[in-house]
C-alpha cells in the first residue's frame, strides 16, 4: 500500500470510530472520539492507554502534560510526532480518567489491531503497564521496561508510562535512558 492508500484506510476506521462509537457507552459521555494521528507509514507507533481531558477536547491523543513530555523525548531522539504514530488502547475517554473496563478494551481492540494491521510498524511502543498488559498480560512494567519483545511477527517495547514519570525524577531518567536505545533497536531490525 502507498502512504496515501495507508492513510486513506486509516481515515476510514477513524470514521468508523467516531460513528460506531466501538458500541460503548462512554462513547457517549465524552467530547470527541480519539482514534488516533500521526504518519500512516510510521516506522514507530505509540500505544497509550486511553485519552485524558485535554485530549478529549481536542480529538488528539497525547496532547495534555504526558504529550509534552512525550514531545520532548521525541525530540532527544531527533524525531517529532509527525514521523511517528500515536494512539490509545481506548478510544474515548473514559469518565474522571477512570481505568477502562475490560469491556471498554475489547470494544476499541479491534480498531487498533487494523490500525496495526495498515501501518504495519517496525516497532510498537507500549506507554504504560495498562497498554503493555493487552498484548503481553504476564509482564510487569518495573521489569519489562526498555526490553524487546516478539510477537508473531510484532516487535513491542514496553515503556514506563509519562504521566507516571512526569514528577518522578528517577523513573524520568529511566524513561530517557529508555527512550535513547530506540534509534538502533530501529537500525538492527531493519538489517
Ligand atoms: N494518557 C494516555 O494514556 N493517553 C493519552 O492520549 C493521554 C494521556
Amino acid at each position: 500500500m502507498t502512504t496515501q492508500e495507508k492513510q486513506t484506510e486509516l481515515d476510514k476506521i477513524a470514521q468508523e470510530i467516531i460513528s460506531k462509537k466501538c458500541g460503548l457507552a462512554i462513547a457517549n459521555a465524552c467530547l470527541n472520539p480519539v482514534p488516533g494521528i500521526g504518519n500512516s507509514d510510521a516506522q514507530l507507533m505509540f500505544i497509550g492507554e486511553a485519552p485524558g481531558a485535554q485530549e478529549d477536547k481536542l480529538g488528539e491523543p497525547f496532547v495534555g502534560a504526558s504529550g509534552k513530555f512525550l514531545d520532548e523525548m521525541l525530540a532527544s531522539i531527533g524525531l517529532d510526532r509527525t514521523e511517528v504514530f500515536i494512539t490509545n488502547i481506548v478510544k474515548f475517554r473514559p469518565p474522571k480518567n477512570r481505568d477502562p473496563t475490560a469491556k471498554e478494551i475489547a470494544g476499541c481492540l479491534p480498531y487498533l489491531y487494523q490500525q496495526i494491521e495498515i501501518i504495519s510498524p517496525q516497532l510498537i511502543i507500549f506507554l504504560g503497564r495498562h497498554s503493555m498488559n493487552v498484548f503481553l498480560p504476564e509482564l510487569k512494567i518495573s521489569e519489562a521496561h526498555g526490553k524487546i519483545y516478539r510477537r508473531s511477527k510484532m516487535v513491542f517495547l514496553p515503556l514506563y508510562h509519562p504521566a507516571a514519570a512526569l514528577y518522578n525524577g528517577s523513573m524520568r531518567a529511566t524513561l530517557f535512558e529508555d527512550f535513547s536505545t530506540i534509534p538502533s533497536i530501529l537500525n538492527e531490525l531493519k538489517n
